[in-house]
């Protein structure tokens, strides 16, 4: 490790441990107008700025919100499966704490909830409107579709290609997103082991699957395209972004039974 990654992760953790520095540092930023996170950014002394932290958080946020309700309902709606039924209450919990700490760190950080909403790509808000559509109809294949392959899915990807700094900088924050990472690779190999056995029991219709998939891709596309400045602070590319996705989208479908594509 460069003796500069060495030094920061000396100063960055104890800024983690003492999260009053952080919020001096953004309350600086805010009072003189001098992004002072960018101009020491060469000596990475802090992991994001409060600007990137609210951006991305606010999408984690969003997401895990999506996810907690899904997983609430579906609980409720899965038919005659008791063991998937007891699942998706773990899953709601684990959804529950994901959120708490998401929005503990940002508390933390001084960064209240209230701003969050302007930050949130209007796409983030079409994937969660869609899910509950199909829950309301009791179309548990499709919101199965929405939330434990497309938005959980999405998720990972973030978590796993992205966000490379806000680890390199933080041994707290890398801790805290592999907990969340490997809660929701769960919820998605849970949500493709449901698909292929209800697809077996012949309770799944290919071609809707396929309509929904692709109402779900187009907002995935839109949201990229709405937010490329917290893509590029999670130090990814939005094509490069958008074809792991899709590839990994497609192959839990297929994992599924379904040769579904968008
Ligand atoms: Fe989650
Ligand atoms: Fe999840």
């Amino acid at each position: 490790m460069a003796l500069r990654n060495r030094l920061a992760k000396m100063i960055v953790d104890p800024a983690f441990r003492h999260p009053e520095l952080l919020k001096l540092i953004f309350a600086l930023d805010d009072i003189t107008g001098i992004d002072l996170v960018k101009t020491l950014a060469p000596f990475k002394l802090v992991p994001a700025s409060a600007e990137v932290f609210q951006r991305s958080f606010a999408h984690f946020v969003s997401g895990e919100e999506i996810s907690l309700s899904c997983a609430t309902q579906l609980a409720a709606i899965v038919p005659d499966d008791p063991a998937a039924c007891r699942y998706l209450l773990i899953q709601a919990g684990e959804e529950k704490t994901h959120l708490d700490h998401f929005r503990s760190k940002l508390d933390q950080f001084g960064l209240g909830e209230a701003r969050l909403g302007k930050f949130v790509a209007p796409n983030f808000r079409n994937f969660g409107e869609a899910i509950e559509k199909r829950i309301a109809k009791g179309d548990y294949v499709n919101a199965f579709v929405g939330n434990n392959i497309v938005v959980e899915g999405l998720a990972i990807c973030l978590l796993e290609l992205g966000c490379k700094d806000m680890r390199a900088n933080s041994d707290e924050i890398a801790k805290f997103l592999d907990f969340v990472l490997e809660d929701e690779r769960h919820h998605v190999r849970f949500g493709e082991r449901r698909l292929r056995v209800w697809n077996e029991q012949g309770r799944v219709n290919e071609r809707d699957v396929a309509d929904f998939y692709g109402e779900m891709w187009g907002y995935v596309e839109g949201a990229i395209a709405e937010i490329p400045d917290v893509v590029e602070s999670l130090g990814l590319e939005s094509d490069f972004l958008l074809g792991e996705a899709k590839r990994f989208f497609e192959a839990r479908l297929a994992g599924a039974g379904l040769a579904v594509t968008a």
